[in-house]
């Protein structure tokens, strides 16, 4: 039935823009500190600029190093140092060919001898077909991007996805199958008759499995957020073929961000329908490689399902957290309206995007399930309404689960900024439309894993290094309030990575991310999620992408290892892209790999060693 087959958790990547500095006049208390100390007064309190604190006085920003983008500082902020007047951002929302073969990277610095695998991303390569554009950032058809590592050389390879969103496109030269921001009308060459019932078939799911890349058992698959992941040869690109998880679960659709711990095993979570048709979320996992070489994605299982906050509207799902003993899942108010999405789309052509809306009254929910057995924590966790897209770590300590988060506050939909128009504008026109967009934070939430009802009133949070609290309310409810880990006036940290492999779901230190400055990425960042040190990379004109952390070989601390990202730098016109290697430590340089051509944005990917 069409319902089971809407795939209701749409793909979303909030890529950013930056904005450029005039360095809000940050206020602080500066008396009584030592020139360190004061910095790092400045950086803890004086983010929030919605609410700029009085009185103290202003710290004169000439004063810190300024020109020397590359230059990375601790204590020093993640802001954006740059403005982008020449709107170079706009070469990433540009359509590109694949490639034939492999080309060859220059390589300036020293490639890391230890380093000889693949980086694999996912992005949007095609921006239209024939006249017809896309409208949003995520509707692009999904190319997939290869840097490989060997013996200190680097090559570049891409290639498009086969999917059927893009074979059938590429045959008919039209969008055929409809995008998260863009409708596909029916076949023109059709008559009124045979159109008119074309568009009561229903909707076709899309397959374009623009934002990410992830392994089960042995083998590699892109995704975007629909019920469809696609198989692909990692070494070649090659599109093997596409899955339908609805033949396995039952769910609507899976998040691009699944889980994927030591053994191999995969976690995701997607919306489906429970008991008495309602809407709920079921947490799924897929094993790791079978002995008898079995396809894992066969024994795919539902662990447990999480109820919705309203009956017919899930709310869109991005990421999810998980710790050795529990899911963390955060419903926002940001909806899904299932009846305008049956009605409004095959009737009248619309899109995913029209089909959602705010709950303004709801604020947000936090839900956990415990793993061992797999059960639903029937408490009822709530906060103020934000968006939410990644999560960057969970774990417990001492009784509490620690919840880290890119939050966005409110409940408009961050997506609704996200339309290529809009990311194409000149630079003034890029701020002026994200002054009006929900704005960024990095938050900490501890929730009690213990909760009494006697203990109404009190703070239930007794971690010592935090200043989050749980309070619980008369009506038996507990309300979570932030720590704020960061927080810049448009200035986001996104797309956040960790040492994965050695932290997830685990007390840890470090994060690292994409700067987005009015919602174009231009900078890397790292933070100290104990101390709020952070360490910030940035070049003028250069659009780097998400980066991912790969770990030393013989790494000691957590963060030995290195970042690997994608940067595009329009202005240079011999090579204008390449793959950059910072140390993790200090986000210093390590080696640049200069391509030949331009590659657009890209959302997510991974390493394979
Ligand atoms: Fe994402």
């Amino acid at each position: 039935m069409a319902l089971l087959t809407m795939g209701c958790d749409w793909r979303a990547q909030p890529i950013t823009m930056a904005m450029p500095f005039t360095l809000p006049a940050p206020q602080t208390q500066r008396h009584g500190h030592s020139e360190e100390e004061h910095m790092k007064v400045w950086i803890i309190t004086s983010w929030d600029m919605e609410t700029p604190s009085q009185g103290g006085d202003v710290v004169n920003v000439q004063t810190r190093p300024a020109a020397a983008y590359t230059a990375v500082t601790t204590n020093d902020t993640m802001v954006s140092r740059v403005e982008h007047p020449a709107a170079g951002y706009r070469k990433i929302f540009e359509t590109c060919e694949e490639l034939a073969e492999p080309i060859p990277a220059q390589v300036t610095g020293r490639i890391p001898s230890w380093l000889k695998g693949s980086l694999l991303r996912l992005g949007p390569g095609l921006f239209e077909v024939g006249d017809e554009p896309f409208y949003h950032l995520f509707d692009g058809q999904a190319l997939m991007h290869k840097f490989d590592f060997k013996n200190g050389q680097v090559t570049y390879y891409r290639k498009f996805v086969r999917t059927d969103a893009y074979v059938r496109a590429m045959t008919e030269k039209r969008v055929v199958i409809t995008e998260f921001g863009t409708f596909a009308f029916p076949d023109p060459c059709k008559n009124i008759f045979s159109r008119f019932f074309s568009y009561f078939k229903g909707v076709e799911v899309t397959d374009n499995c623009l934002v990410n890349v992830y392994p089960v058992g042995e083998d590699f698959y892109a995704c975007t957020e629909t019920n469809y992941i696609t198989k692909v040869n990692p070494e070649t690109l090659e599109t093997l073929k596409k899955v339908d998880l609805c033949n396995y679960i039952s769910i609507n659709g899976v998040t691009a961000h699944p889980h994927i711990e030591a053994d191999g095993t995969v976690y995701n979570i997607g919306n489906c329908f429970g008991k008495g048709a309602t809407l709920a979320y079921n947490i799924v996992s897929i094993p790791p490689t079978q002995k008898d070489k079995s396809d894992p994605i066969d024994k795919s299982k539902i662990l447990v399902q999480i109820p919705s906050s309203e009956r017919f509207k899930p709310s869109y799902v991005h990421s999810f957290g998980i710790t050795p003993n529990y899911f963390v899942f955060v419903e926002t108010p940001v909806k899904i309206n299932l009846l305008k999405f049956l009605s409004a789309w095959s009737i009248r052509g619309s899109n995913y995007m029209d089909c959602f809306e705010a709950n303004e009254s709801m604020g947000t929910w936090f839900h956990l399930a415990t793993r061992n057995p797999h059960e639903y924590v029937d408490v009822k966790f709530r906060a103020t309404a934000m968006n939410l897209f990644h999560h960057i770590n969970a774990y417990e300590d001492q009784g509490f689960i620690v919840v880290d988060l890119c939050t966005w506050k409110g409940f408009e939909f961050v997506y609704n900024y996200l339309y290529l128009a809009n990311l194409r504008e000149n630079w003034d026109e890029v701020k002026k439309a994200a002054m009006m967009a929900p704005q960024p934070e990095v938050r900490r939430y501890v929730i009690p894993m213990d909760v009494h009802r006697e203990e109404q009133g009190k703070n239930l949070i007794s971690l010592p290094y935090t200043t989050a609290t749980a309070v619980m309310r008369s009506d038996g409810s507990v309300w979570l309030e932030p720590e704020v880990l960061f927080s810049g006036p448009r200035q986001a940290f996104e797309f956040p990575q960790i040492n994965y492999s050695r932290c997830s779901g685990k007390n840890y230190t470090y994060a690292y991310g994409l700067g987005l400055n009015h919602f174009i990425p231009d900078r890397i960042c790292k933070l100290n999620v104990r101390t709020k040190e952070t360490w910030v990379w940035q070049e003028p004109d250069s659009y780097p992408s998400e980066p991912l952390f790969v770990q030393t070989p013989d790494g000691v601390d957590e963060d030995d290892g290195i970042l690997l990202t994608i940067v595009v730098n329009p202005g240079a016109a011999l090579r204008p892209a390449y793959v950059l290697i910072l140390n993790a430590k200090d986000l210093s340089e390590i080696a640049r790999a200069e391509v030949e051509v331009i590659i657009p944005v890209t959302f997510h990917g991974m390493y394979k060693p």
